[in-house]
């Protein structure tokens, strides 16, 4: 269209270089009004008032004007042009002034709603072991790992389980293929063969956390054959299961916030003797019985229990003069419980609906 208006001017010059003149005038005065931003203002600015531009050739044409009208032309001339720069000129100031505007926009409206940017967050269970690594850390503890795949000897013949102690069949235990029966693997069905690896690599005093993955031929409603659990032990000479109970009560006291009880119920562990399974008194009711105790107003955490001699025996440290406890207790149930979550399923089926409410 621009090549076109100025083929127009030039052919029609000849005629009458003032009516070309208007024309050029009025339709410039529109391209410029249209012009979407500077850039394409500034191309108008050279195509036609540039050395060769529409408007600066048709200056050319005076000359075959007779010499009366030569002086009118002129006049004229200089007159469109001058409106045509402030138009330019104008133009330009708006486009400006229009994005001022909308930079001021978008910095200044108070009353924009802010916009949420999509963040990640930790998984309610890794925010829960966190906290648990906090609370037994300050608590003296320090904290470290093993591996999910493990020697059968570490999960089981080094802490005190029977050849045919139930816990190794196969309906529990996930075993690895491919290596020999002498030294066979399995994916670690609790985290107490942690306790095995740290009192073989360090002397007593122990004093240790481990958390971690643990893994379990369980599949139904309340069992996921992959969860967490907490491990803790402590070695040194001359402690009981009055340090055990007093630990526990601490860490429950510092978890929750709350002054709870914490009570001792005899059981059986090989790895231990005493063995106990301790339960904490309901954070929800107090003790007094509600849906999540299910009125029995304590809550179920785990095992504990004085470590066996044979599992002393077994990594070189002396029953003679050391003795040491140790505890275990579920990681998910905790989580549970800190985020009053109704179903363990629910944390790992990876839903991000579910896990986008915890922002922690
Ligand atoms: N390992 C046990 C389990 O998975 C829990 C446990 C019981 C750990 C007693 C201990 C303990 O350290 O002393 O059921």
């Amino acid at each position: 269209m621009v090549r076109s208006l100025r083929e127009e001017a030039i052919r029609t010059v000849s005629d009458d270089p003032k009516q070309t003149l208007k024309a050029l005038s009025t339709e410039l005065g529109l391209l410029i009004d249209g012009a979407a931003d500077e850039e394409s203002l500034y191309a108008l600015q050279v195509k036609y008032l540039g050395k060769k531009g529409a408007v600066t050739q048709l200056r050319a044409h005076m000359g075959k004007l007779p010499p009366e009208e030569r002086k009118g032309f002129g006049q004229a001339f200089n007159e469109a042009k001058l409106a045509i720069e402030q138009a330019i000129e104008r133009r330009r100031e708006a486009l400006a002034e229009a994005a001022r505007q909308r930079r001021l926009g978008r910095r200044e409206d108070a009353t924009l709603l802010p916009r949420r940017r999509p963040a990640g967050s930790l998984h309610p269970i890794t925010h829960t072991r966190r906290r648990l690594e906090a609370v037994f850390r300050q608590m003296g503890f320090d904290v470290v790992d093993g591996p999910h795949v493990e020697d059968e000897k570490y999960n089981f013949d080094d802490l005190n389980f029977q050849d045919e102690h139930p816990a190794r069949d196969m309906q529990d235990t996930f075993f690895v293929d491919g290596r020999d029966e002498a030294a066979r693997l399995v994916l670690r069905t609790h985290t107490s063969p942690v306790q095995i690896r740290a009192m073989l690599t360090r002397p007593p005093p122990v004093r240790l956390v481990a958390p971690g993955t643990v893994f379990r031929r369980d599949d139904d409603a309340t069992h996921s054959p992959m969860f967490h659990q907490i491990e803790g032990l402590c070695i040194d000479r001359g402690v009981g299961m009055a340090d055990l109970k007093a630990t526990l009560y601490r860490f429950v006291r510092a978890f929750f916030g709350a002054d709870l009880q914490v009570r001792l119920r005899p059981s059986f562990f090989p790895f231990v003797e005493p063995g106990a399974e301790f339960d904490m008194q309901c954070p929800f009711c107090g003790g007094e019985g509600c849906n999540m105790c299910k009125g029995a107003g304590w809550i179920e955490l785990g095992g504990s229990g004085m470590v066996h001699p044979a599992v002393l025996e077994a990594v070189g440290v002396d029953p003679e003069v050391y003795t040491g406890w140790a505890f275990g207790f579920g990681i998910d149930r905790m989580a549970l419980m800190l985020h009053t979550v109704p179903h363990l399923r629910l944390m790992f089926e990876g839903d991000v609906r579910f896990l986008e409410q915890f922002p922690c």
